[in-house]
């Protein structure tokens, strides 16, 4: 059988390996290719159980290398690409600005003008579907909500990034008449996070009873999403949105940091039989990120009601399987955070 070659960059890390999962279960009829390379972030012990399948190829490469993007297109025809490689940490984008520039706009350029090129006959049935965040949006106050025709106001290198990358993108379907659609998604969590982002990082001090760095008065206020339910809303917009579209995905699920930690602190002292409290005491508040967004928050109403796409998963639900993956994914754990990790954690929180 001939498969559609689509390509998935990204997808060795956290959540590129979900969609890859999904993708290659549910579509025996497509071929998909995993371009990754392997930064810190990136981890094949996220995709173990699917190495082998026939219709999954993992090709390790940069994104930043042009005459390497130019072959690969050539090589294999990817008819589609689903983008989601990047630098996704705000706190390494305010110590290392250029790493962002470099991977999140040169990168994506580089895709869009391979993508153009073997295309250039004609871009029938083909798309180039770019996996974007709410942060371009920049900040919200107390109330009000991120809708598609917010305008976009980066705070963070990491955001100013991404938005460019997003504008790139959308340049290049005003230009050139590429196929594309954009997603900006809120924050993600559960199974296979690397442990820098709140939760997960909260999570593994938690097991070893180390400091919650929790940043400034903890009244900041994030949007969570478990990350298959993002994996199934590309999955939605991959195969129904149309060409030229934007959608906001998010999980309808606001929590102000502080209030998130404790029950997190909760759910764990339960699960690792400590006396009730006894992670609340580990918060301690620490400096402040330099240019802290104070809010994000989605209205996803056109994905809902365009492609049909909720979430399926309530944030109590999916913060204890997000734990209990953690607990009994140990091994995991340790791999990575031995290390850079190490390194990286005593410049950033000591
Ligand atoms: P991640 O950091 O876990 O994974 C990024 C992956 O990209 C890694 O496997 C890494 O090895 C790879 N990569 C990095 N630089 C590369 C390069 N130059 N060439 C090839 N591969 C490279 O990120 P994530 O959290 O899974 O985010 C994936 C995408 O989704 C990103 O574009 C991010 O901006 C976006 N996003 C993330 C969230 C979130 O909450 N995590 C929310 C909305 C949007
Ligand atoms: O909104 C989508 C974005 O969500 C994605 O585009 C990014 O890739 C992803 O990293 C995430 O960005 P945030 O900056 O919101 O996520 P992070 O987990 O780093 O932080 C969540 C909140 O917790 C934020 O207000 C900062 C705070 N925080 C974070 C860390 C790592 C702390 O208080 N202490 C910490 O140690």
């Amino acid at each position: 059988m001939k498969r559609k070659p689509i390509l998935v960059t990204g997808g060795a890390g956290f959540i590129g390996s979900h969609l890859i999962r999904l993708l290659v279960k549910s579509y025996p009829e497509y071929q998909i290719f995993n371009l990754d390379n392997l930064t810190y972030a990136g981890n094949l012990e996220n995709l173990s159980d699917i190495q082998g399948e026939a219709n999954y190829t993992f090709i390790k490469g940069d994104i930043t290398d042009d005459v390497f993007i130019n072959k690969l297109f050539e090589q294999y025809k990817f008819e589609s690409v689903i983008h989601l490689a990047a630098e996704s940490h705000v706190d390494r984008s305010i110590e290392d600005p250029l790493a962002f520039v470099k991977t999140n706009i040169l990168g994506t350029l580089n895709l869009l003008n391979a993508f153009k090129f073997l295309w250039k006959e004609g871009f029938n049935n083909k798309l180039f579907y770019h996996i974007s965040t709410d942060e371009v949006y920049g900040s919200l106050g107390d109330v009000g909500l991120f809708t598609e025709e917010t305008s976009y106001d980066p705070n963070s290198p990491y955001s100013a990034s991404k938005a460019s990358s997003d504008h790139f993108v959308r340049a290049f379907g005003e230009t050139y008449g590429i196929p594309y659609v954009i997603s900006n998604c809120s924050n993600n969590y559960g199974p296979n996070q690397f442990p820098e982002k709140l939760i997960p990082l909260f999570i593994n001090n938690i097991i070893n009873e180390k400091p919650l760095p929790v940043y400034g008065d903890g009244n900041y206020t994030r949007d969570w999403l478990y990350v298959i339910d993002h994996a199934r809303a590309i999955d939605l917009v991959f195969h129904n949105a149309k060409r030229g579209e934007t959608y906001n995905i998010g999980g309808f699920n606001e929590w102000k940091n502080i209030k998130l930690v404790e029950l997190l602190c909760d759910i764990m002292d339960k699960k690792l039989n400590r006396t009730s409290g006894s992670s609340q005491k580990l918060i301690t508040f620490v400096k402040d990120r330099p240019g802290h967004d104070y809010r994000y928050a989605i209205d996803a109403s056109k994905i809902k009601e365009e492609l049909g796409w909720t979430p399926s998963v309530n944030f109590e639900q999916g913060l204890e399987k997000t734990v209990d993956w953690y607990l009994s994914n140990k091994e995991w754990l340790d791999n990575v955070t031995s290390g850079e990790y190490r390194e990286y954690y005593k410049k950033q929180y000591h």
